[in-house]
């Protein structure tokens, strides 16, 4: 009887945990964003919608469409801030980059506390069973966690930045894991890995030390009004589910996790669709010899490009027997156009036209949803990589043997031309972007790596927060987790009883040279 009734109480509690999940109100917060960012929220709240969840999405760009079950609320002047990231061809300075970060980020702070769409959210009352906020730059998102009372999952676009490694409590990795924008690759040497343990420890301890700090000034001031007493973010950061991460081991240097990370690069890939009438003309006219695309993604105006590059590329091009796709957003076009080039201010998705069996190469930025793209398809890419965490995709994509990694600043005509005809004339990189492709289709648990997210976020939603999940080690601080603290008392012991043996050799040592002279001076008298 007992044996009977165990099984089935284990279904009933199941059950009552699966509809727990089927029932979900979820709140997703990107007001700080861009359209490379959103990708992640877009298919994950698409896949949950349509799984019956409710959702909330307070996102600072303009909704892409309309999804029943999903409630939008934005503004038009987040989406003016997000949509205008002043990204140039000539900015990449990632220590000026993290200078202005507080600053940059109690801007952004103050802007959304600022927002209706804030204040009709504290007012709601509303009941969340979960909270998704965009990891980068949405920090001043954390008081709402606390306000709620729910459970929250940081969702990333980006592979784990060094804080992040430091919050899932993951051991650092820095031996191998590259700072971001750096060319640094998994292989250091000592003075490289010296840099880079130097590079994201800082990192780590500016945010504790400068940005966070900022951020609870700001909130203190936005909340003063609130009968919730606010924790530092800091705290409330502690009490972190998952962190859901668009990192891929194809596709990123490794790096260890503890179970606190979920990998779900690629999320965004979907079969491949036919091509619109007119570009598929264009590109199935182009014969054996095939065609390549050039784009810069979303948040690069190819149209702003200098000049002179736009002369080198399009010299290049008129000496190439492919057909050229170049995602241009000037309305005007070129005068000075090559037959076999055509300029477009908007592209079919990028994956429909990585399908097509004519295509032989993507030139890009080099950002990491075009680096998941090419290899999925496998198709081999050119990377010109522009700002912050582009140049890492590049260099490892480069080593990894499907792409070439091409210097805005030492681009001439035939460097150019010689990087298209090597990655279409030889057939290695074909044929390791084909390999890799395979590597990443071949995914054992839960299949497409969106399901692994929709898992993740139901199993945070069933169990009220992963608290289980969390290692030990979660208490201690960073150096003590790599255990410095533990190296240096080693390293101070065995400095000073190499000291000890010194000084006693040396008292030794005095000791019998007096008794020789004492014995000697003796024998002499
Ligand atoms: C919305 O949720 C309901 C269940 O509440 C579900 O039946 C429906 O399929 C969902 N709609 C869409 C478009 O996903
Ligand atoms: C706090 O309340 C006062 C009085 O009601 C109001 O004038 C002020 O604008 C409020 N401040 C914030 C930040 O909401
Ligand atoms: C973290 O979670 C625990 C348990 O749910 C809760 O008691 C505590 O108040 C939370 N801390 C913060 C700062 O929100
Ligand atoms: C592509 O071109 C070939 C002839 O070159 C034609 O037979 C075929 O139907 C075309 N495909 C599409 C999808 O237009």
């Amino acid at each position: 009887m007992k044996l009977k009734l165990a099984p089935g109480v284990l279904w009933l509690i199941a059950g009552l945990a699966i509809e727990v999940a089927s029932a979900a109100n979820i709140l997703f917060l990107s007001p700080f964003t861009s359209y490379s960012h959103t990708h992640v929220f877009f298919y994950s709240i698409k896949a949950l919608a349509s799984r019956g969840h409710t959702i909330t999405h307070w996102n600072g760009l303009l909704p892409r469409e309309d999804l029943a079950n999903v409630t939008h609320l934005h503004s038009a002047s987040l989406h003016k801030m997000n949509s205008r990231h002043e990204i140039g061809f000539s900015s990449n300075n990632p220590i000026a980059l993290m200078l202005t970060l507080p600053d940059r980020l109690s801007t952004i702070c103050k802007a959304v506390y600022r927002e209706p769409v804030f204040h009709q959210l504290i007012a709601s009352q509303e009941h969340f069973d979960l909270i998704v906020i965009e990891t980068f730059m949405n920090d001043c998102m954390l008081p709402l966690v606390q306000h709620f009372q729910a459970p929250f999952i940081y969702l990333s676009a980006l592979p784990p930045l060094p804080w992040m490694l430091d919050y899932t409590c993951s051991p650092l990795s820095f031996q191998q894991f590259p700072a971001l924008c750096t060319t640094f690759t998994e292989e250091m040497n000592f003075a490289q890995r010296v840099v880079n343990v130097f590079l994201n420890l800082m990192v780590i301890y500016y945010r504790n030390w400068f940005i966070l700090p900022r951020v609870d000034q700001i909130a203190a001031e936005a909340w003063i009004n609130s009968t919730v007493a606010l924790s530092p973010v800091k705290e409330i950061e502690r009490n972190m589910s998952l962190l859901i991460t668009n990192s891929h081991p194809v596709i990123n240097y490794q790096y260890f996790k503890s179970g606190l990370i979920v990998e779900v690069g690629g999320l965004h890939l979907v079969p491949p669709k036919e091509l619109p009438q007119e570009v598929e003309n264009f590109v199935n006219g182009s014969g054996d010899a095939g065609f390549i695309v050039l784009s810069f993604g979303s948040i690069l105006r190819g149209a702003s490009m200098p000049e002179a590059t736009r002369k080198i590329f399009l010299a290049a091009f008129s000496r190439l027997p492919f057909r050229v796709l170049w995602k241009w957003e000037d309305e005007l076009g070129m005068e000075d156009l090559p037959a076999n080039v055509k300029l477009s201010t908007w592209l079919p998705p990028l994956q429909d036209l990585l399908a097509h069996p004519k295509m032989r190469l993507l030139m890009t930025h080099g950002g990491l949803y075009s680096n998941q793209e090419t290899v999925w398809s496998g198709v081999p890419l050119i990377g010109f990589p522009v700002f912050g965490d582009q140049v890492n995709y590049v260099v490892k994509a480069e080593r990894d043997g499907y792409a070439i990694c091409l210097d805005w600043k030492t681009l001439t005509e035939d460097i150019l031309y010689n990087a298209i005809q090597e990655i279409v004339t030889n057939p290695k990189y074909k044929q390791n972007a084909m390999r890799l492709s395979y590597l990443m289709r071949d995914q054992i648990e839960l299949g497409r790596p969106l399901e692994r997210a929709v898992h993740a976020i139901e199993y945070v939603i069933r169990h009220r927060g992963a608290a289980h999940l969390r290692p030990a080690a979660c208490r201690l601080s960073p150096i003590q987790r790599e255990s410095m603290d533990v190296t240096f008392v080693y390293t101070a012991f065995f400095v000073a009883l190499i000291y000890l043996i010194i000084c006693l050799s040396r008292f030794t040592l005095r000791k019998f040279s007096s008794v020789v002279k004492v014995d000697s001076l003796k024998k002499s008298q």
